[in-house]
């Protein structure tokens, strides 16, 4: 399919804000040049009250959209949506965008929606997969910004399924779902089984559990001949039997529901289980560690996360993931020294080359290093071994003056394994 005219904008809600019913207007715009995040759609909330975004900011009406998050209340939003936001507002009042018809979408961007946070915008976002899921571009851009809500979002779109749209809704529950199972943490996976068990519709029921079934399937691995299904990826430990099992157990009854039910039982482990393997062996963090551990989320949320995201999977065109990442869960030396001094140049992580720089985090001193170290090598289901102030005493002896590293310098190539 070609497309003779260019995407400029449209608009993908308008109605009345979940927060508090004034009515508010979101637009998906073409184009940006904003060097840190690259050349992307942006996705703007306003207030449509007739104001200009400047005069709804002032009266107040970002309530509407921003709720009574503290940097509206205190006006010191970093978001200068004033200025970028007056000349979206005054062109849709001209009436210059359409209402988005995802035909009209250029094949060759990928979109990304759902980073927004606002439950508006979420909930605009449900109602958008449910009747445009089977649209891969429509269906992907959600997905790829949806990142630790699959379940809350999932438990939209089902609650949206109807008799009407039940094919979309199942496929987009289906691939939540199965992103949930692929990433490979037993907490959002048990997550996702608790969902699947409060759904009353069978249909998303069984959606839910066909989802984290596929994503629990090695894709690389080749289906064996005469084996009905592929090998199954990595076990998740759970740190009990999941009751949702049983109560899922008892629901799905047929075919389908049963096999799919019993390809996540393969994957899903506790102590105890009959026929489990021996669990992985987790050395525990002491006391101190664990302030340190808990001192580590806060200077990550205050600092890493603007770059890697709160949920550590990074973002296109800003920073690479964290979340299973050998550089982080590796030799402990190698992540202190590039919190420490910084690291520039292509580097590969999950199978994918980034080349970007990240500044060396000056502000940090040893024990604050130390923390948010211990934070990373354990938060994400991450088991690596936490490290002290004293290790990074010992690094900074060494390599205060360091320049940026390069990854090279940090794991020659011949020791890295991926
Ligand atoms: C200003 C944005 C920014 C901030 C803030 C930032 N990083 Fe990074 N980080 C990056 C970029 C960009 C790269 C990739 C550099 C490259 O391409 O060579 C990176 C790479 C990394 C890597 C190696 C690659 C990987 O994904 O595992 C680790 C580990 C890391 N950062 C940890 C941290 C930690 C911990 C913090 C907070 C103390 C932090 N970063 C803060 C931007 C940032």
């Amino acid at each position: 399919m070609t497309h003779t005219t260019k995407f400029a904008g449209a608009i993908v809600y308008q109605g009345p804000s979940q927060l508090d019913g004034r009515p508010i207007v979101a637009i998906v715009t073409a184009g940006s040049d904003n060097e840190k995040t690259g050349d992307m759609d942006q996705l703007y909330i306003l207030p449509d009250t007739g104001q200009t975004p400047a005069q709804a900011w002032k009266s107040g009406d970002y309530a509407s959209v921003c709720g009574n998050c503290t940097h509206r209340v205190n006006d010191t939003c970093y978001v200068v949506r004033v200025q970028g936001s007056r000349a979206i507002y005054a062109k849709y009042q001209r009436g210059g965008y359409p209402t988005l018809d995802p035909a009209t979408l250029p094949k060759t961007r990928a979109i990304r929606l759902g980073a927004a946070g606002s439950p508006d915008a979420e909930v605009a976002l449900a109602k958008l997969l449910v009747a445009h899921g089977q649209n891969t571009l429509v269906r992907e851009g959600a997905l790829t910004g949806m990142r630790g809500k699959e379940t809350a979002m999932a438990k939209l779109v089902a609650a949206q399924a109807t008799a009407a749209n039940a094919d979309g809704a199942g496929f987009v529950v289906e691939a939540l779902a199965m992103l949930v199972s692929q990433s490979g943490k037993a907490g959002p996976m048990e997550e996702m089984l608790n969902l699947a068990v409060s759904l009353d519709n069978k249909a998303m029921q069984l959606a839910v559990v066909r989802g984290l079934d596929r994503g629990g399937r090695d894709a690389k691995a080749k289906p064996t001949k005469g084996a009905a299904v592929s090998k199954v990826a990595k076990l998740l430990w759970l740190p009990a039997e999941p009751p949702a099992m049983a109560k899922l157990t008892a629901a799905l009854t047929d075919k389908a529901g049963a096999a799919a039910l019993a390809g996540v039982n393969e994957r899903v482990m506790w102590v105890g289980k009959p026929g489990a393997p021996k669990p992985p062996v987790v050395v525990p963090l002491t006391a101190a560690q664990q302030a340190s551990f808990e001192h580590g989320r806060a200077i990550f949320n205050g600092l890493c996360a603007a770059c890697h995201q709160p949920h550590g999977y990074g973002l296109d065109g800003l920073a690479p993931p964290l979340v299973d990442s050998e550089w982080v869960t590796g030799k402990p030396d190698v992540v202190a020294r590039i919190v420490m001094n910084g690291l520039g140049g292509p580097v590969k992580v999950g199978g994918r080359t980034w080349d970007l720089s990240m500044p060396p985090m000056a502000q940090l001193n040893d024990e604050d290093l130390a923390a948010v170290v211990t934070y990373v090598r354990r938060e994400w289901e991450h088991t690596a071994s936490p490290v002290d102030a004293k290790f990074v005493k010992g690094l900074r002896d060494q390599y205060a003056t360091h320049a940026s590293w390069t990854s090279d310098e940090l794991r020659p190539p011949a020791a890295a394994k991926k």
